[in-house]
């Protein structure tokens, strides 16, 4: 079986649920792509530091080299967050032909068009699944499923940090500050939470979806931001009071084939599907000018969650990998089919 090495830039709380989710999946995932996928290399800045996370048979680096220089490692993981250091990395990684999967929305909402271009000028794919809404997998539903459609408005809850807050500080009277370490303790917030609570991170996401849902580029001055850290106590109880929920809604609209896209907090009616997503769950709502609204609901960050996305991106390249290198696609989903057991 033909084996398929795998590097990585970064073993946070992401870089560690990929490494446990390729271990406890291999054999599925092999009967899927037909291939064997080891994690050879992985970068951190630490490499003393004690990990939570079997790393048997995988070298620990802080030389990006290590991994650019490796002819055997085909696909790079970036799950080490940063802007400008990340596009040094993914640019001489991209240059040295390997394919890239990042969860980073912060670096893809500034320089996705950049890459991207750089990705195809090197024939290399460059996937990022898990760079919104954490695991839910909406840009691969968007670009798959509403390629007939045309889509009118993207709106959602895309940061799992202030959702997890807000429904803290609406059912247990938690303060904005215990509920935002209590987010940082659970791995949802950034390392740096700013982004988290003024709404940068949810209009990094919007930007991507944006980019997906109607095929253009804005940046992120062109998008009305607020965040939540005006957002007291007394207001979501007030909210309450009147059948609304105080939710951080990212809303993409077309209007006369432009489209206005904004991040902010918006009283939500109590008897609408997005005033029920609670914690650090997301929902978006894709509604298209064919199919009407359609919502697409789960777990918006989180190490396996999100490591879930960042597998099924791998799993897309190896099979991207396995066309090219044979010309058939590997398609054997039933070899490990077992016969079910009826229920007593
Ligand atoms: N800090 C982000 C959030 C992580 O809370 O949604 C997932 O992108």
């Amino acid at each position: 079986m033909q084996v398929i090495k795998i590097g990585v830039l970064g073993l946070g709380t992401v870089g560690s649920g990929v490494v446990r989710l390729l271990r406890d999946h291999q054999n599925k995932i092999s009967s899927i792509t037909g291939c064997k996928l080891e994690i050879k290399t992985i970068m951190v800045h630490d490499l003393n530091k004690k990990r939570d996370v079997d790393l048997s048979g995988i070298k620990l680096t802080n030389q990006v080299d290590d991994l650019v220089n490796d002819p055997e490692i085909k696909i790079v993981v970036e799950v080490m967050g940063t802007v400008e250091i990340a596009k040094d990395y993914v640019e001489r990684l991209l240059n040295a032909d390997k394919h890239i999967i990042t969860a980073n929305k912060d670096l893809i909402a500034t320089y996705g068009s950049e890459l991207t271009e750089l990705a195809r000028e090197n024939g290399c794919d460059l996937f990022y699944e898990a760079s919104v809404a954490g695991g839910i997998p909406i840009l691969r539903t968007i670009v798959n499923s509403f390629a007939a459609d045309r889509i009118i408005e993207v709106k959602g809850i895309v940061n799992g940090t202030t959702n997890y807050i807000l429904t803290q500080m609406s059912q247990h009277q938690v303060s904005f500050a215990a509920a935002l370490q209590k987010a940082q303790e659970l791995g949802f917030a950034e390392a740096d939470p700013t982004n988290d609570i003024e709404g940068i991170d949810a209009a990094y996401k919007m930007i991507i979806l944006t980019y997906f849902a109607f095929g253009m580029n804005i940046s992120l001055e062109q998008v009305k931001v607020n965040g939540i850290t005006r957002v007291k106590l007394a207001d979501i109880q007030q909210a309450k009071k009147l059948g609304y929920n105080i939710k951080l809604l990212g809303i993409a609209k077309l209007i006369n084939d432009r489209v206005d896209v904004s991040v902010g907090p918006v009283l939500v009616p109590e008897d609408q599907p997005l005033a029920a997503v609670q914690n650090e769950n997301n929902a978006v709502l894709v509604t298209g000018a064919a199919v009407g609204e359609t919502m697409f609901y789960g777990p918006g960050a989180g190490e396996l969650p999100t490591a879930n996305s960042v597998l099924s991106d791998i799993i897309a390249v190896t099979k991207d990998i396995v066309l090219k290198t044979t010309g058939s696609r590997f398609n054997d989903y039933r070899r490990d089919l077992k016969q079910a057991q009826p229920i007593d």
